[in-house]
């Protein structure tokens, strides 16, 4: 645990500018610097470096953060490490506090997790290796499947001696958590005898999985006595997500980006098979439909996607299944099909790795292509057939975003299906507006799910359940949460900043701040954020006025002497030169007027940027989580809206602020009302059964008299947002 001055020194220290230049090459542009993302493979530089603001953001593929977030992200390291990094970096002398058993407790659970996977792979790579058992069984067998000695150092291979207990004595010999091995299933735990454990992957071929910065998360085990499970593969756990990882990103991703193409594979032994045939920007699903993490992971290499399947029915099916979200993540996206029988890995073995990447360049056609063409061969001539293949062609081209690609794929489908271009576009077009929406709701569900993740108190897990269910479950258990994060995005921004003077009932005036605004209207209406990272980071916004009070006081000295610096060298300038006394009085004033302005801005920033400066690099991960992506989706004021506007910037962002604040609170109230109408006439629905006149009506006073709330609060929202520049 690192003290909280030392973690204050280390982050006052950390410079963006020179932390990402160690990776970046950065170019002076206006008061940023802009380099070529280093997050994704691209050739136009997206990614800006902010030296006032001291935080990186990629406009692309929306990576970056401040200084601790970007060795994080960049070096795949925790919070910790990061930190310590950075020290280093800078020369600070870190002295770890003791840790109390709770912390060690938290900080540890996913590490120890992580060391008991690194130390079961390591094992079982030197049992592989040092043990007889392990060459006359495993390594032989790999051997006979032509696995090299390179590939089998590269993917880390090893094998679990058959006993039962090797690795169990060998854990117990280093003094390794079983309980920790036995949570990321490299152990199982007897049933009889608890507390007894043995090995789970016993006599197997291993297979770790690496996640993209190179961790051990997880296991597979390739039987080779032709048992019932041909692989066994580890549990999911804290540190592992089985829809979230690839097996071989690590080790392709560097390759995927150079070659600005990934192939996508089913197995273990395909990747290692593409591999070993010179084809290393692979990656396997490990035999499951593609998940949205792992395209989202793909994409951030490459725009490129190969599917590579088997030639059998089974095959075509895979490479249809789950193209319509390839599509709308706007990848590019190919299919291969091997000849019937030949899996990546088998084909790999029986041709040279020359033939196998000819193969591949000729025959990778293009999906949506590929797609007509299969359906069209199965439809004969049933008329019914042809219409369900048509619709499925057209949905899959509205999954294309972009209009002219769209088009070009409109025209050789119609082509292929022997429909004119018109009538697949009408219903392309029909098609998209769903598509849009749906795409829409997803987002926010996947959002929801992965805000839902990250929570500091995850919740129990519900492995199994898709994606989306578990966004709708967020709603469910947060309805109010697009609200609320709307609102404390907007606190984030702007929550230091002064909103109004009020009058306390002694008499008394004093100036709050947006958060505390924000904090006054939620309570007048009984509400508070619901979603524990959001509260958690309003309660932290508000905490921040007193700091903020205590800080500015010296910033304001500093800034004095610097004014009185500036003025000075100024007069003396003016002085030097030769003018009428009007003139210099002139230029005096020119001179203060300046110079003021640009303490008034300068007063701005330290204000408006005072709260992700303390806390997008805080500790909690839930905090700063919230304020790195504040700041990521914030929309800088346009330069068309700036050239137009002859007033400053600090005086367009206060503009914005007074809208945008009040207009996000009332929102939220405004959907407060709608649920509670909507409960009311539910309630009322109800009643009509058993008819209890009265009753009846006081529910319906009681929607109305909502309903007139509402109505009010809408024209408040309407004069909030009507007559303003604001886009
Ligand atoms: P395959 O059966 O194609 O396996 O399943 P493979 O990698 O080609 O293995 P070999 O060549 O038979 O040795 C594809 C993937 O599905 C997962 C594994 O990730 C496998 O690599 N799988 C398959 C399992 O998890 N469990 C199984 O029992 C079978
Ligand atoms: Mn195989």
């Amino acid at each position: 645990m690192i003290d909280k001055a030392t973690v204050q020194k280390i982050t006052d220290a950390a410079d963006i500018v020179e932390v990402v230049s160690d990776y970046v090459h950065l170019i002076k542009r206006g008061r940023n610097f802009v380099g070529l993302c280093p997050f994704h493979n691209e050739k136009t530089p997206s990614f800006s470096v902010n030296s006032v603001r001291n935080f990186c953001y990629c406009f692309s593929c929306k990576k970056g953060g401040s200084p601790v977030n970007f060795i994080m992200e960049k070096e795949g390291l925790s919070y910790h490490d990061a930190l310590l990094h950075l020290a280093a970096k800078y020369n600070i002398k870190v002295e770890e506090k003791e840790l109390s058993d709770d912390e060690r407790r938290q900080l540890n659970e996913r590490e120890s997790l992580l060391v008991a996977n690194e130390w079961a792979a390591s094992r079982m790579e030197k049992d592989l290796k040092d043990t007889d058992e392990g060459r006359s069984v495993g390594l032989q067998y790999l051997y006979q499947r032509g696995v090299t000695e390179e590939a089998i150092k590269k993917f880390r291979l090893g094998y679990n001696p058959d006993s039962g207990h090797a690795l169990t004595d060998a854990a117990k010999l280093d003094a390794m958590d079983l309980k920790s091995l036995a949570e990321v299933g490299v152990l199982g735990e007897s049933q009889k005898i608890p507390g007894s454990y043995y090995d789970r992957f016993r006599g197997r071929v291993i297979f770790p999985v690496l996640n993209a910065s190179g961790k051990v998360v997880a296991l597979g085990g390739r039987d080779l006595k032709g048992g019932m499970a041909k692989y066994i593969n580890s549990p999911e756990s804290a540190i592992y997500k089985k829809s979230n990882e690839l097996y071989g990103i690590f080790q392709a991703k560097s390759e995927i980006a150079k070659q600005d193409c990934c192939y996508l594979v089913e197995g273990y032994m395909d990747v290692i098979g593409m591999w070993q045939a010179g084809m290393e920007n692979v990656v396997a699903s490990s035999g499951t439909a593609l998940t949205d993490g792992q395209i989202a992971m793909i994409h951030r290499f490459t725009d490129n996607i190969t599917l590579i399947y088997d030639g059998d029915a089974a095959g075509i099916k895979a490479s249809l299944r789950g193209i319509d979200m390839l599509l709308a993540h706007k990848m590019n996206v190919k299919v291969l099909l091997l000849p019937d029988g030949h899996d990546p890995d088998s084909f790999a073995r029986a041709n040279t790795p020359e033939n196998f990447r000819k193969y591949v360049q000729d025959h990778a056609t293009d999906i949506i292509r590929f797609k007509a063409q299969v359906l069209l061969k199965d439809v004969g001539d049933d008329p019914q057939k042809r219409v369900a293949a048509i619709q499925s062609v057209v949905q899959s081209l509205a999954h294309i975003p972009d209009k002219v690609k769209r088009n070009v794929y409109i025209q050789e489908c119609s082509r292929i299906l022997g429909v004119s271009e018109d009538v697949i576009e009408g219903a392309v077009e029909k098609s998209r507006g769903n598509v849009v929406e749906q795409q829409r709701r997803q987002r926010q569900n996947g959002e929801i799910d992965r805000l839902e993740q990250e929570e500091s108190n995850p919740q129990p897990n519900i492995a199994g359940q898709t994606r989306s269910s578990r966004g709708g479950q967020i709603i469910e258990k947060y309805p109010f949460y697009p609200f609320e994060r709307n609102v404390v995005y907007q606190c984030v921004r702007y929550g230091i900043l002064d909103f109004a003077e009020v009058e306390f009932d002694d008499g008394t005036i004093d100036m709050i701040n947006v958060a505390e605004y924000v904090a006054e209207e939620l309570q007048a209406d009984d509400i508070w954020f619901t979603f524990p990272a959001f509260a958690k980071t309003f309660s932290r916004i508000l905490d921040l006025k007193e700091d903020y009070f205590n800080e500015k006081v010296g910033f304001n000295e500093n800034l004095e002497k610097e004014k009185q610096e500036l003025l000075e060298s100024g007069y003396k300038e003016i002085a030097s030169k030769d003018m009428t006394m009007a003139e210099i009085r002139r230029a005096e004033r020119l001179l203060e007027d300046r110079v003021n302005e640009e303490m008034a801005k300068r007063r701005f920033e330290f204000a408006r940027y005072f709260i992700e400066q303390k806390l997008s690099s805080h500790s909690d991960d839930d905090v700063r989580r919230t304020v790195t992506e504040a700041i990521n989706e914030e929309q800088p004021l346009s330069n068309i809206y700036l050239r137009n506007n002859p007033v400053s910037e600090r005086k367009m962002e206060v503009d914005r602020m007074r809208v945008l604040v009040p207009r996000g609170v009332l929102e939220w109230k405004n959907e407060l009302l709608n649920q509670r109408i909507r409960s009311k006439m539910k309630q009322l629905d109800s009643l009509r059964e058993h008819t209890d006149p009265s009753e009846q009506h006081k529910i319906l006073l009681e929607i109305q008299s909502l309903m007139e709330k509402r109505g009010l609060l809408g024209k408040e929202m309407g004069d909030r947002t009507i007559g303003t520049k604001i886009k």
